[in-house]
């Protein structure tokens, strides 16, 4: 994978690229997807000085090259230009829990990673963590993430200040979680929540970077813990709130045990004030239909995570149910409990998931088959609607930040096979998300002016 180069005279001009271009059109909702096989993109300098570079203009390249002859252009013939790809859901400091067997959910946590997890109050292991987690988003053409960090502040330090330097659009939160906890994890109550709201005021808004007030879930979160969050999320609108729901059977029994006032384990966060906009809750499986018109109705969002949810036996996110009662969801990785950063095999692995579609009250569904397009979306500008970010990345349509990157389908055999015998745009894409991986990812460009490797 290369970066593009945009240091020194380029950094303040425009630049024009020529290539495929996928993107969606964003006056219409939903996957409404636009695809050139000539096209031009132009991006140039943000408001001022830092700013992140926009896109100016995306088309064909027949209509405005005319219009853009004295920019200077880079061809990239046989690439599709796409929009970097955004992770709804990921831990960093999971990067080396990946493919951690365990009989569920809660065995995994016990197991493998709150000991793993244990080890960043070192912050110069968070900080080597840091730099092969960032690596690994950027190898995969991941230019947006929304990530758990561990209970520790240096955690989060750690993996900001690798983040600013490289430019990638990072939101991230230290872990809440002072019960049922083991020691090296647990954090305390009240110091827990004045490190959040330091590390809000060190970190959300500068440069790319946001953060996200971070209970772990409900059953490792104190009612005072839970109240302080809330109050915090109250406080700060535009920060982020990213938590886990009913993920796991098991899970969701102990959430009832310990909230049996709560008409459903979604309930308990919506009853404590962390239901709203910019809330991202992983996985959303084990729930009901008054849980998803409260999703709806508060504008939070499901972050599903196939791969996970596979991997750690968890259940099969409702695709069916979630486009009837209609709230924001996107894809995301889960790594560790994920399986890949690769957002090719997340796409992949949510596609089995609608096919394999769910069972509810004894009676199986029909799976969904949901088209290339749509899954794309629920990667790039679906993902960022989810998230309160839409115009702003996932989408390459003028006034977006210009992270983009550059795809080859040529890089491997059977790939390149099946993409010259793509009848249309959807064939071509299911091509790719089935077959693709990261040899796929040939360039990635952000648009922050610092970059990682030229
Ligand atoms: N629930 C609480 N913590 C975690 C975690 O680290 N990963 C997943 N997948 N679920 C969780
Ligand atoms: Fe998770």
């Amino acid at each position: 994978m290369k970066a593009c180069a945009r240091r020194g005279k380029l950094r303040g001009m425009m630049q024009a690229f020529r290539a495929a271009l996928l993107w969606f059109d964003p006056h219409v909702p939903g996957p409404s997807v636009r695809y050139e096989p000539d096209g031009l993109l132009v991006t140039g300098p943000g408001d001022g000085p830092d700013a992140p570079r926009r896109v100016v203009d995306v088309g064909p390249w027949a209509t405005l090259a005319p219009r853009y002859a004295a920019v200077p252009l880079t061809h990239w013939p046989q690439r599709l230009i796409a929009p970097g790809f955004v992770d709804m859901h990921i831990h960093y400091p999971q990067t080396d829990v990946i493919g951690s067997p365990a009989d569920g959910l809660l065995p995994w946590l016990e197991r493998y990673t709150f000991p793993h997890e244990a080890r960043f109050h070192e912050p110069a292991y968070a900080a080597s963590v840091a730099e092969v987690f960032l690596d690994e988003l950027l190898r995969h053409g991941v230019t947006t993430a929304l990530t758990f960090a561990t209970s520790h502040p240096a955690s989060v330090d750690a993996l900001m200040t690798a983040a600013s330097q490289r430019g990638l659009k990072l939101i991230a939160g230290k872990v809440l979680q002072d019960r049922h906890s083991p020691d090296g994890v647990r954090d305390e109550t009240q110091r827990s929540l004045l490190d959040t709201e330091a590390l809000i005021q060190r970190w959300h808004g500068r440069g790319r970077l946001g953060y996200a007030i971070t209970p772990r879930f409900a059953p490792s979160c104190s009612d005072a813990q839970m109240r302080g969050a809330a109050e915090l999320a109250a406080r700060y609108p535009d920060v982020w709130i990213q938590s886990h729901v009913a993920e796991n059977v098991d899970e969701v029994r102990w959430a009832a045990q310990l909230y049996p006032g709560a008409r459903s384990y979604l309930a308990v966060y919506g009853d404590f004030g962390l239901l709203r906009e910019r809330a991202v809750y992983a996985h959303c499986i084990h729930i009901d239909d008054a849980d998803r018109a409260l999703m709806r109705e508060t504008g939070a969002a499901a972050a599903v995570s196939p791969t996970s949810n596979l991997f750690l036996g968890s259940g099969f996110f409702d695709y069916a149910s979630a486009e009837r009662i209609g709230f924001r969801y996107g894809l995301a990785s889960d790594v560790g409990g994920g399986t890949s950063f690769c957002p090719f095999h997340t796409m992949l692995a949510a596609y089995c998931v609608g096919r394999a579609g769910v069972t509810g009250g004894g009676l199986p569904k029909q799976g969904v088959s949901l088209p290339p397009s749509h899954l794309w979306w629920q990667h790039t500008a679906g993902a960022a609607e989810a998230m309160g970010l839409a115009g702003v990345v996932g989408n390459l349509a003028p006034g977006c930040e210009a992270d983009f990157v550059v795809l080859n389908p040529q890089a491997k055999p059977l790939l390149a096979r099946k993409w010259a015998q793509a009848d249309s745009l959807e064939e071509a894409l299911f091509a790719l998300i089935v077959l693709g991986d990261d040899r796929v990812v040939e360039r990635v460009c952000l648009a922050a002016e610092a970059q990682p490797r030229l």
